[in-house]
């Protein structure tokens, strides 16, 4: 798999609000060709594109996603919590984010996170969705800290290029990886060691990790070899997208960041 090397965290999170159509169209006016969205179920099973289990903290609004429907997600401002500028913003479903993704010409990884809600609830409409809107699906992966969800792409669609997330990288992780036939493994960069890249390049998987910010972590990360990094600041690492091929390292350009 050939991909860019940077993936913009929740859009361009930085410089626009996290998970919004305006952090996706800003990725893309920077330059950046792949954006990491997330993907939970509101109350009345509509997906969106979001990170947290509640309202709380990027909108205007309160309360549990599970009291949230298709209606009150559009009354909500989910901009000026970030700024004045982006006062108005609306939370925006994972099909109008896919569909602008999908015009923008971007990759996508689409993160599941499903907290309460079954695979069924949150997985399989948003693999409809994709059916229907998605075309290049070398420019996509799913990801997800949920192996169960993982296993339910992989059993639909053996096709999908999966991702298996990890804060910490547990025992048994060659046989999850196996199970859903993974293409990288995405790692917190903060409990990320050498010696666990070497393992997984050993094993053939590719290793990204998040969510790098500042040129030091990502200049450690990128010198063990790891294929890419999912950041909130893809505009500050720009030297590494003309690196887009591992082998291309060993020329040193990456590190001019
Ligand atoms: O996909 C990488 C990263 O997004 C996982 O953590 O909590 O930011 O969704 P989180
Ligand atoms: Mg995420």
């Amino acid at each position: 798999m050939i991909v860019t090397p940077i993936t913009a965290h929740r859009g361009l999170s930085s410089l626009a609000p996290e998970n919004t159509l305006s952090a996706l169209r800003l990725a893309a006016e920077h330059g950046v060709q792949w954006v990491e969205i997330d993907a939970i179920a509101c109350g009345d099973g509509t997906i969106v594109m979001w990170h947290d289990n509640s309202v709380d903290r990027c909108s205007d609004g309160s309360g549990a996603m599970s009291q949230h429907s298709a209606q009150s997600i559009k009354q909500l401002d989910c901009g000026s919590w970030f700024s004045e500028q982006y006062r108005g913003e609306k939370m925006a479903t994972i099909e109008e984010a896919i569909v602008l993704i999908q015009a923008l010409g971007l990759g996508l990884n689409l993160e599941f996170k499903l907290y309460d809600n079954s695979v069924d609830t949150v997985v399989a409409p948003v693999l409809a969705l994709l059916k229907k809107h998605w075309t290049d699906f070398d420019k996509l992966i799913i990801s997800s800290f949920d192996q169960p969800a993982l296993e339910y792409c992989h059993r639909q669609q053996p096709e999908l290029q999966l991702a298996k997330l990890y804060e910490k990288i547990p025992e048994n992780w060659l046989q999850q990886m196996q199970a859903i036939n993974a293409v990288t493994c995405h790692c917190d960069y903060e409990h990320l060691q050498q010696s666990q890249v070497v393992e997984l390049h050993r094993a053939g998987y590719e290793v990204y990790c998040y969510t790098p910010n500042t040129a030091a972590a990502v200049e450690q990360h990128w010198d063990w070899g790891i294929e890419g990094i999912i950041t909130d600041y893809p505009q500050k690492f720009s030297a590494l997208l003309s690196t887009s091929i591992p082998g291309d390292r060993e020329s040193g350009t990456e590190k001019s960041i």
